[in-house]
Order: structure tokens, then C-alpha cells, then sequence
């Protein structure tokens, strides 16, 4: 059966929207919104403002790209959860005036498979079954991919997500929000063994995050107590030791949780994966541990509706549909 989908995402901070035809993913249209840079995080309801605002340019730039009329859409599919709920509001919204107004149907998506489904979007695509460290600015997860949609969550944190322990430790160096890609590049100038800090051990397969937030915090303090320009004068080394441990904290799961499984087909997803210091250092494990890896695209790693496209590509295939009551689930999950 052949299908034409538009796709829209609007769970956090991005605006996308997304043209999929017959599985191949035309565009994936994103407009960024920077308002939230200067609160040092996404303000909610800044964010649903700043959708309303985009969505309908994000959408008619995604239809013209695309050289895909309206009429020639086969469904709209919608990030229904997990999100912020006034942000997910806008995209579900949106998405359910334009299938009842075009008389198509509706595909509603979970943000978290989105981000796992990214990775069928380019060549080389993973073989079920997979694990995928999943990790943003919301989640830190191992998800084992036994099919579609046959996933389930083996290990996250107990707190904190990754991403939101990057942005907290570079808004505690005075950097601006979103810290995460700033270490990125700082750390690729500093030595990562310059300074060490202690993992929190969980039990199984989980994560905690919350411990080196506040280690960080007083390891700050503590050096500045000796040298006021502590952070200005060393820069480098503390965002490349700070990279190096979280790193090292989400691959020593993914090692455990591949023992574990037997399972050597590792995949990761979500906005820390663009982390260059995360793909080299899994890259190196890969050839220790004799994994094949896969590594989306950057733009298919932060929020982006070609994800969500994807996923509802496989959902079009199943019939799988919803009404027109749907409404957002914020606290969505992927089963456990
Ligand atoms: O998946 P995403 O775009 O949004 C959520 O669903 O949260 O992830 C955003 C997170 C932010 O915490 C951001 O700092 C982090 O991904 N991030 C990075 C890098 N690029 C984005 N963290 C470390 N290194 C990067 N290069
Ligand atoms: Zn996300």
C-alpha cells in the first residue's frame, strides 16, 4: 500500500515536521527555539508559545520541499508523548485539524520509540534483535529491540537523565543552555584523565546521574577555593574529565546489558549521541567487545520529526491508527 505522511514533533524545544513517502524520508524540517537559552532551560510555556508561532511555516516549508500537496497525503502522524504537555498540546492539536480537515487518519507516536526508529531511517540499518542506549535531555535508557514495536526498557535512571547532567554541569562552568554540545567541543581540546570522579553504583542495569551533579558542584567549590580562575584556566581538562566519566558511567550499562542479553548489536539514539567523545569511545569499545555499532546521522539524533516519520511508517503498515480524541500523554513510557 503506498502512503505519503507528514509527521510533526513538538514534545520539548524543536518545532519539526517531516514528509515520509513510501518509507523513505524526504526532509525533516526544523526551526530551534532559541528564547530558552537565556533562562539557562526550556521554559514550558515559552516552548508551547514558541510551537504556535512555528508550526504552521515548519509545516508548509516540510509540504514544499517535498513537492507533496495536501490532498496527496495519506495520514498525519504526531509526537503523543513522553513531552512537555502544553508543547505535545500544539503538535496534537495541529495534527488532528489537518487529518479531520483532509479526511485522513491519524497516527500518534511515542517520542522514545521515535528516537530508537531513527535508526532505519538511513543505511546501514540494525537487525533485530538490538539494544539502544537511549539518551537526552529527558531520558537515559537501554532498550532492548526484539522488533517493532516489540521494545522494552532493561535499564534508566533512577534520576537524572545524561543529557540533563551535561547541562547542568556546564551551566555550573557558567556556560549557556543547552551545555551539552559546549562540553562537546571544549572536551575535544582537554586532557580526559586530568581530573577523576566516582561513578554511583546501581544495582542491574540503571543509572543515576544525580550523585556527579552535586560531586561536581563541590569539586568546583573546592578548586576555586585555591584558585578563584580555576574553571577560566582549565577549561578544557574539566569538560573533557567531566565527558570522559559520564561517558564511561553509560558505557560500562551498555557493556553489562550486551553480556547479559548475548545481544552485540548496540545502537544509539537521542541527543547525546551526537557527543563526539560518545561515538569514539563506543567505536573503540565496539572493536574490543567485537560489536557492530550504528550511529545516527546528527540530525536524526536531537529532536526531529523524520524520527517520528519513521515510526509511523511502520505504524501505516499495521493499519495501526487513532480517533480523533486522542489527547497528549506527557508521561508516556515505553513498556518495562
Ligand atoms: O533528544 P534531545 O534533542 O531532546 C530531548 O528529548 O531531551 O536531547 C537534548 C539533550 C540536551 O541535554 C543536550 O545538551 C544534549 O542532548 N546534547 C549533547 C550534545 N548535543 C546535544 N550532549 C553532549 N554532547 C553533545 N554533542
Ligand atoms: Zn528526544
Amino acid at each position: 500500500m503506498s502512503s505519503t505522511i507528514l509527521a510533526i514533533e513538538s514534545s520539548c524545544d524543536e518545532t519539526s515536521a517531516a514528509i515520509i513517502d513510501n518509507g523513505k524520508v524526504l526532509n525533516n524540517v526544523v526551526a530551534s527555539q532559541a528564547i530558552h537559552q537565556k533562562y539557562g532551560g526550556v521554559v514550558p510555556e515559552l516552548a508551547s508559545r514558541a510551537h504556535q508561532q512555528n508550526i504552521v511555516s515548519v509545516v508548509s516549508e516540510a509540504l514544499s520541499t517535498a513537492g507533496v500537496q495536501q490532498s496527496q497525503l495519506s495520514a498525519i502522524a504526531f509526537t503523543r508523548g513522553p513531552g512537555l504537555q502544553g508543547a505535545l498540546l500544539v503538535g496534537v492539536s495541529f495534527a488532528k485539524g489537518m487529518a479531520l480537515a483532509l479526511g485522513i487518519p491519524l497516527i500518534e507516536v511515542n517520542h522514545m520509540q521515535a528516537h530508537v526508529l531513527a535508526h532505519f531511517i538511513d543505511e546501514p540499518k540494525p537487525t533485530f534483535p538490538f539494544l539502544c542506549l537511549t539518551v537526552s535531555g529527558g531520558h537515559t535508557q537501554i532498550v532492548l529491540v526484539k522488533d517493532y514495536p516489540d521494545m522494552t526498557v532493561i535499564g534508566e535512571t533512577q534520576d537524572d537523565a545524561a543529557g540533563e547532567a551535561f547541562d547542568k554541569a556546564a551551566k555550573l562552568m557558567g556556560l549557556p543552555y543547552p551545555g551539552g554540545p559546549l562540553i562537546d567541543k571544549y572536551a575535544q581540546l582537554g586532557n580526559p584523565f586530568a581530573f577523576s570522579f566516582s561513578d554511583t553504583v546501581m544495582p542491574n542495569l540503571d543509572f543515576s546521574f544525580s550523585g556527579i551533579k552535586t560531586a561536581f558542584l563541590y569539586f568546583l567549590r573546592d578548586q576555586k577555593l585555591k584558585d578563584p580562575l580555576f574553571i577560566e584556566n582549565n577549561l578544557n581538562d574539566i569538560c573533557a574529565s567531566l565527558q570522559h566519566h559520564l561517558i564511561g558511567m553509560l558505557l560500562k550499562r551498555v557493556e553489562k546489558a550486551s553480556k547479559e542479553t548475548g545481544i552485540k548489536q548496540i545502537a544509539i539514539a537521542g541527543g547525546v549521541s551526537a557527543n563526539s567523545g560518545l561515538r569514539s569511545q563506543l567505536a573503540k569499545t565496539a572493536d574490543r567487545l567485537k560489536w557492530q555499532i550504528y550511529i545516527p546521522d546528527f540530525q536524526y539524533c536531537t529532536d526531529n520529526a523524520a524520527m517520528i516519520a519513521m515510526a509511523a511508517h511502520f505504524k501505516f503498515l499495521r493499519n495501526d491508527f487513532c480517533d480523533l480524541s486522542v489527547s497528549p500523554l506527557p508521561n508516556l513510557a515505553i513498556q518495562h
